[in-house]
């Protein structure tokens, strides 16, 4: 193993998440190889820089007018478009995307986290996080209903064993019980779990009275001496539409819980900021018992990670977002007005459901959040339905394992959502009733 890698080791191990490292996260570790090099000849090398693999003139990169001209004139310098990131992130945007991250989950003002990494999107950042602390064999909880490239991360690429649970309980809501049940379940002292609120495919997220009984629930595991990592997915953070909805990270609260309790964070830019096509997310980490020695050695073990994954991210789109984060003069007003519609969609979409409520064939699971509800097809072949809706009414839904049907009300303008979802009724009648 690399002497570096052995270092961040020893610095790690007496700290929760070393239990958790897989042989991948155990080797990890950042080079002090090329971009360390440049890094450190950018301070020292005055007279000729001759470190980095990128072409310069007169200490900007070379670019093509094609593409340069497509800027407007004194908005990004070429440095901002051409050159390649930190490995980590743009230190402005790594640093404003904290700061927000504070003001919009309160409860984590004050408390001990690492400064967000930069990834190639959310799925970059969940993808790491899954090679760095889960191995061949490691069981991973997470509710039934789930992003279905969970089973690609988790069980096709780490050969992790999926312990599922059912996603709602018998009132209805998130099913906690459930939840701590198959944490208990899980042998050994080591449990892994993956929450995803706003959730996808079912649009729901906790309330905040269930919120504080998952934390709770997730507490009392520790208690009992499991050290438990709690991967939080926040793709859809920030799109709450009801009073009673916990519209902070479950992040916030694990961040300081418990010292058995390792939690991530993954979350983007990708919809939190409208960016889909610029692939920036982030990983962040905290543990109640971590130092910043603990924290640094996590932080170098990702950005291993990331050199060997995909070197750096994206530099237009982390420009971009910085700009806009900080000098954007419309930015809050923007966000605002795209949360207004997505919750007017979201409006359209539970009246209409409701008026085919006792409609047998097809349930809504509960929904209150994100950009996302689904229909329980109670074990008919939701396959089916998807291609009689697409083809007899060209309506296209999604097909979740083969008993669910998720409707993505985002996509859909206003005006079309009563007749999507009245067909989406119609349709499942004609097939199945
Ligand atoms: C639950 C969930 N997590 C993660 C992602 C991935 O986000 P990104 O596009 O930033 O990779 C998505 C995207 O659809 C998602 O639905």
């Amino acid at each position: 193993m690399n002497i570096l890698a052995e270092e961040l080791n020893r610095t790690l191990s007496d700290s929760v998440a070393y239990g958790f490292l897989s042989p991948i996260g155990r080797r990890m570790y950042f080079p002090k190889g090329i971009v360390a090099q440049s890094d450190e000849a950018k301070e020292k090398a005055k007279k000729y820089n001759a470190t980095v693999g990128l072409a310069t003139k007169n200490g900007a990169p070379f670019y093509l007018e094609d593409i340069y001209s497509m800027f407007r004139e004194g908005s990004l310098k070429p440095a901002q478009i051409f050159s390649y990131a930190p490995g980590g992130g743009d230190k402005e945007l790594r640093a404003l995307w904290k700061e927000h991250m504070v003001a919009k989950n309160p409860s984590l003002a004050g408390k001990r986290t690492s400064l967000p990494l930069v990834t190639g999107g959310l799925t970059h950042a969940i993808s790491m996080a899954a090679q760095l602390f889960a191995a061949p064999g490691d069981a991973i909880v997470c509710p039934d209903l789930f992003w279905d490239n969970y089973d690609l991360i988790f069980r096709d690429l780490i050969g992790a064993e999926p312990v599922l649970f059912p996603f709602y309980g018998a009132d209805g809501g998130f099913n906690i019980e459930g939840m701590k049940k198959a944490l208990l379940s899980v042998e050994g002292d080591h449990a892994r779990i993956i929450l995803n609120f706003p959730n996808n495919p079912t649009g729901y997220s906790p309330t905040k009275e269930e919120a504080k009984r998952i934390v709770d629930a997730v507490v009392s595991v520790a208690d009992a001496g499991k050290k438990v990592l709690v991967l939080s997915d926040d793709a859809y953070f920030g799109l709450f539409f009801e009073d009673d909805t916990e519209t902070e990270s479950l992040f916030s609260f694990f961040a300081d819980a418990h010292e058995n309790i390792f939690a991530i964070k993954g979350d983007a830019a990708t919809k939190e900021e409208m960016v889909w096509g610029f692939r920036v997310g982030f990983l962040t980490y905290a543990s109640k018992g971590f130092t910043d020695a603990h924290i640094d050695a996590l932080t170098k073990k990702t950005l291993g990670m990331i050199r060997c994954t995909v070197s750096n991210c994206d530099r237009p789109g982390q420009s971009l977002i910085v700009e806009a984060m900080k000098n954007g003069a419309h930015y809050d007003e923007d966000k605002a007005a795209i949360f207004s519609e997505m919750k007017k969609r979201y409006s359209i979409v539970r009246k209409a459901v409701e008026k085919h409520s006792g409609e047998g064939v097809l349930t809504p699971y509960a929904f209150n959040s994100g950009y996302f509800m689904a229909f329980d097809t109670h074990g008919r072949d939701a396959e089916e339905l998807r291609t009689y809706l697409l083809d007899k009414y060209q309506i296209g839904v999604i097909n979740i394992m083969g008993r669910t049907l998720r409707l993505a009300y985002c996509s859909v303008e206003p005006e079309g959502l009563e007749e999507v979802v009245d067909t989406v009724y119609k349709a499942a009648g004609e097939l199945w009733s």
